[in-house]
């Protein structure tokens, strides 16, 4: 399975901050936004990513991240020239994806939670159709909401309901077999003028091959999209390393625990960074095991 990051868009809710900088490069309390979606494609067991972004933000995700080899991985990029839409990043991508199935994570969402990497091996083995991941919100009109039967089974897809029928949100990662590039070639912009995943995951739906993973009360699910939701993810992860001890998203270390790289490699990586504690938190775990 491939996987793509899309880390473009407009993030017109996110000025003036972002007249400036990629919002997927904003810092996530003590790293930066991307390696948030890249840590759930690694833990998912996928090396080989293409990261789309802006034709001016490109450079800015190769310096950060290169070719990937340092963490295990395979890292190319591809530029969208203008937001088109969530969808596009198949069209963007079709070179990068070629017969394989495909993983898309957008690259301003962060996930959390026990045992997510076995979670999304078990999705990610021989996909047939699309896998979906539900989360329950408080305020569900503000996203594509999943109708889910009394068999856990996917009956519906709503986008934006001013009624929502439940509170089960489609969270920004999704998996398909290698018919999503076709499928997105066969859209029709939206009237927003966008490429919208929603109508890739009806088309499925209506195949009966869509399936929605809900992600349970032990999950986090976070996106930050606007100053306080960034503010909200950076306090979060803020709490939750202070008060375990470990981090969230640390690319060397979840690269040393999936065997991507060896503990001397990964130990190495984290003396580069060692005035930060980030850097000495990657030492320190790379010698205690
Ligand atoms: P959104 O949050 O829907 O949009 P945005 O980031 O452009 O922000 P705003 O609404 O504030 O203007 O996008 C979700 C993710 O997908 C985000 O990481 C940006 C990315 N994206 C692209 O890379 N290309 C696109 O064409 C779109 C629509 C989004």
């Amino acid at each position: 399975m491939k996987g793509v990051i899309l880390a473009g868009g407009h993030g017109t809710r996110l000025h003036p901050i972002t007249q400036g900088v990629s919002k997927q490069l904003l810092p996530v309390y003590d790293k930066p936004m991307i390696y948030y979606p890249l840590s759930v494609l690694m833990l998912a067991g996928i090396t080989e990513i293409e990261i789309i972004s802006s034709p001016d933000d490109l450079g800015s995700f190769q310096r950060l991240l290169g070719d990937g080899s340092w963490i295990g991985l395979s890292l190319t990029y591809a530029e969208q020239d203008k937001p088109r839409g969530l969808a596009d990043a198949f069209l963007v991508s079709a070179d990068h994806i070629g017969d394989d199935s495909v993983a898309l994570v957008l690259g301003d969402n962060i996930f959390h939670g026990a045992r997510f990497g076995p979670l999304l091996q078990r999705a990610g083995q021989d996909v047939k159709g699309c896998v979906l991941f539900g989360y329950p919100v408080r305020d569900p009109e503000r996203y594509g909401v999943g109708v889910l039967d009394e068999q856990g089974k996917l009956i519906s897809i709503e986008e934006k309901p001013a009624k929502p029928r439940t509170n089960m949100a489609i969270t920004g990662l999704y998996l398909y077999d290698n018919d999503v590039v076709d499928i997105a070639r066969n859209l029709q912009p939206s009237e927003r003028g966008e490429l919208e995943i929603t109508d890739v995951n009806r088309v499925y739906l209506e195949r009966g091959e869509a399936t929605l993973v809900p992600l349970g009360r032990g999950f986090v699910w976070l996106d930050t999209g606007t100053h306080d939701a960034l503010m909200e993810a950076g306090q979060y992860v803020q709490v939750l390393e202070h008060r375990q001890g470990v981090r969230i998203a640390c690319l060397e270390e979840i690269a040393w625990r999936m065997g991507y790289i060896d503990r001397d490699t990964c130990y190495r990586l984290g003396s580069r960074l060692s005035k930060s504690p980030y850097g000495r938190y990657v030492m320190e775990v790379a010698k205690s095991g």
